[in-house]
């Protein structure tokens, strides 16, 4: 038996949100401001999300500055998201993260100290932070139940951005614990698709999958064709020199470099695979996944009040 089960079940989840994003495609009161801050140092996009009529507001994906070669932090990309929030007299209700990212720093804990916010992820991030919690060999001090957020997501969850409805999809592959916001008719989709000229994320870290990363972006590709997507980071391309991140599901459908229609999932794993092993790992993959394992916070202090990065040595 070569048949998935999953695949014929109804999806309600994904239902709920078609039916969400074809009202705000019919009534512009319901679609959201969204501002993009490209942050060229990680490749990361972060997204101030906002309800024109309340001002209410979501950050995604925020990064904090980090020079490896220091082991020092810095605020700068933060502040001008403090700035944007403050200039347009933005109300911060919730700080989303895509997935435990690996190649920067989230930024979410200065933010919520700034702008307030529930700091929220999808609730299997409880898997991600026991695969790393044994890889870290963090101790027990190191709670792997979801606790240091907020708020923990679940697949179909529908929350409010003022008058605006919101709907999470999880959507793993590139990580277990990665999901898609959908919020009017704009999709944050993390790190599942890229610019059509690009392709796709990566499913080779600990927990990656390419198999249900295709499935994932079926999902998101299932969505009705005017969908807005917002990616979580560009690259640029062969032969594009300006950085991108705003796509639609009926052109990633037509063009996308990886799994535009008509691409099977055989296809697109035996693709997936061949690329992933030519990959090296992002240059903050150690300090980035300790960090955001644990919401954005860094390690507890050791008893002279300095915390510690760590990196295993032979392990990825
Ligand atoms: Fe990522």
């Amino acid at each position: 038996m070569n048949q998935s089960t999953t695949s014929s079940a109804p999806d309600d989840s994904l239902s709920a949100a078609t039916e969400q994003v074809r009202r705000a495609a019919q009534d512009k009161a319901k679609r959201p401001s969204i501002a993009g801050f490209f942050d060229e140092a990680t490749n990361t996009v972060t997204y101030v999300v906002h309800d024109p009529a309340s001002g209410e507001a979501a950050i995604i994906d925020s990064v904090l500055d980090y020079d490896a070669a220091a082991g020092r932090t810095s605020h700068g990309s933060a502040e001008l998201i403090v700035e944007y929030v403050k200039a347009n007299d933005l109300t911060v209700t919730w700080l989303i993260e895509t997935h435990a990212h690996a190649d920067h720093i989230s930024a979410a804990p200065y933010l919520q100290e700034k702008l307030g916010g529930k700091l929220s992820i999808g609730r299997e991030i409880i898997r991600v932070q026991d695969v790393f919690g044994k890889l870290f060999n963090a101790g027990t001090d190191f709670e792997r139940d979801g606790s240091q957020f907020d708020h923990l997501f679940t697949d179909g969850e529908t929350f409010k951005l003022g008058e605006i409805e919101g709907i999470a999809l999880h959507v793993p592959g590139h990580t277990p614990a990665d999901y898609a916001f959908i919020i009017g008719d704009a999709a944050f989709v993390g790190d599942t698709i890229f610019m059509p000229d690009f392709g796709t994320a990566r499913a080779d870290f600990p927990g990656g999958d390419a198999r249900q990363l295709y499935q994932s972006i079926q999902r998101l590709l299932s969505l009705p064709g005017e969908t807005r997507l917002f990616l979580c980071h560009d690259y640029k391309a062969p032969g594009r020199d300006e950085y991108a991140w705003e796509t639609t599901v009926r052109q990633q459908r037509e063009e996308n470099v990886h799994v535009k229609q008509g691409t099977s999932e055989d296809e697109f794993v035996a693709m997936r695979t061949k690329r992933d092993s030519t990959l090296s790992m992002p240059e903050l993959i150690m300090p980035s996944v300790q960090v955001n394992i644990r919401g954005g916070h860094l390690p507890e202090p050791e008893e002279n009040g300095v915390s510690y990065i760590k990196i295993p040595v032979n392990t990825l």
